[in-house]
């Protein structure tokens, strides 16, 4: 059994990992500022384990308000997912996204060595890879970022290697998403975006329960199947899963990074015509101008996480569609109204 401290454990992938961690026997520790989630999904975290959570409402930029929270909870280990991820929203508040993001990662950094924490699951990105040089991805692609996001999650990785090669008995995985969707098949958590959703899988089912009238589809000239852009899906039940692989074999002073993803591409049509299925309702689309900065296709190369982790993705895109269907369904309006 870990203690473990969960950073951002109340957002989409913390509240699902939270509940693989505790359902395998783990005790958590959340410490959230609910900047982007709400308390409520720990309650619903909490009736699916049945379990009590330990919680903090607290931001990573509070040094003193961590290094407290760490001897409190007595955790070994920390999983960091809080950070801000939306990729336009970055572009606008590059201050805001380095500040959260990499002094927000420094910041816990140092609460750690305070306390003599040196276990770390971090929650990286597949935009690390940026344009894609060769299919799949493997986790030795050459890196580059094309937005401050992208920046933020490339500075933090090769701060978390400085860190390594400085103080070897760190122990550290990072661990690279793709495209993280679907919800937990109770449909007690899901996401919860604030505002107009800027992913597709949360955009298609506010267009399916009705809350938005259509689908802007970006782009029908790639270079794929259908003209449309291609990515990796990944149920985040799955994904939650590969975070209790990496907690369970964390300890050996190592820093790796490895890709979470099923290996396999979705196009958005594909994913359209799979969410009309799982929902039984109509969603209407139309086809405009490329979004800036998006990539054709892209999806990972999983061999590495199944034979460091033992992990592999198992849901495919119609328990992702399924999921995310009964999520929205029961929540039409997310968290809001419960
Ligand atoms: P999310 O916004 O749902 O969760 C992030 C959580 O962190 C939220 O609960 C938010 O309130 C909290 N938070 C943000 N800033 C904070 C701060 N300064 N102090 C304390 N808490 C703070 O996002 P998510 O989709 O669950 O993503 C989790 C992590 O995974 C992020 O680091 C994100 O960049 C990364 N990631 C997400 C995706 C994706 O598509 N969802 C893909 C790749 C990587
Ligand atoms: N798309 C649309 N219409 C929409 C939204 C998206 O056609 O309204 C298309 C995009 O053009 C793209 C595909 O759907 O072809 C997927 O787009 P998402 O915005 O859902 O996902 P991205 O691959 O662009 O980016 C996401 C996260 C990034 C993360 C990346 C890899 O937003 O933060 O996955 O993990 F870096």
């Amino acid at each position: 059994m870990k203690r473990i401290l969960v950073t951002g454990g109340a957002g989409y992938i913390g509240s699902h990992t939270c509940v693989e961690l505790m359902n395998a026997g783990h005790e958590v520790f959340i410490y959230d500022n609910f900047s982007n989630s709400s308390p409520i999904a720990i309650e619903r975290v909490e009736k699916i384990t049945g379990k009590a959570i330990r919680f903090i409402q607290g931001d990573i930029l509070d040094q003193y308000l961590l290094e407290n929270t760490i001897k409190a909870s007595n955790c070994d280990t920390v999983i960091h997912f809080a950070g801000l991820k939306s990729v336009g929203e970055s572009v606008k508040q590059p201050i805001n996204y380095y500040e959260n993001n990499v002094v927000g990662t420094l910041t816990l950094l140092k609460a750690m060595t305070n306390c003599n924490i040196n276990k770390l699951v971090f929650s990286s990105s597949a935009t690390v890879y940026g344009n894609p040089k060769f299919l799949p991805l493997t986790e030795d692609h050459p890196l580059s970022a094309t937005n401050p996001y992208g920046n933020s999650k490339l500075i933090i990785e090769d701060i978390l290697r400085d860190i390594h090669i400085s103080s070897p008995d760190w122990s550290i995985t990072i661990l690279r998403y793709f495209n993280p969707v679907g919800a937990h098949s109770s449909g007690l958590i899901g996401e919860d975006p604030r505002g107009i959703p800027n992913n597709l899988m949360p955009y298609v089912a506010q267009v399916a329960i009705g809350r938005l009238a259509e689908l802007t589809v970006f782009g029908n000239d790639y270079d794929t199947a259908d003209g449309t852009g291609v990515r990796d899906y990944i149920h985040v039940s799955d994904l939650a899963k590969g975070h209790l692989k990496a907690i369970e074999q964390i300890g050996m002073p190592q820093c790796s990074e490895i890709n979470l993803g099923t290996g396999v591409g979705y196009s958005v049509i594909d994913v359209i015509n799979a969410f009309k299925r799982a929902s039984n309702r109509d969603i209407p689309f139309r086809f405009a101008e490329r979004r800036n900065g998006d990539i054709a296709t892209c999806f990972a190369d999983p061999k590495l996480a199944k034979e460091i982790l033992g992990w592999e993705a198992e849901l495919g895109i119609k328990e992702m569609c399924n999921d995310h269907w009964a999520w929205q369904h029961k929540n039409p309006e997310g968290y809001g109204v419960v």
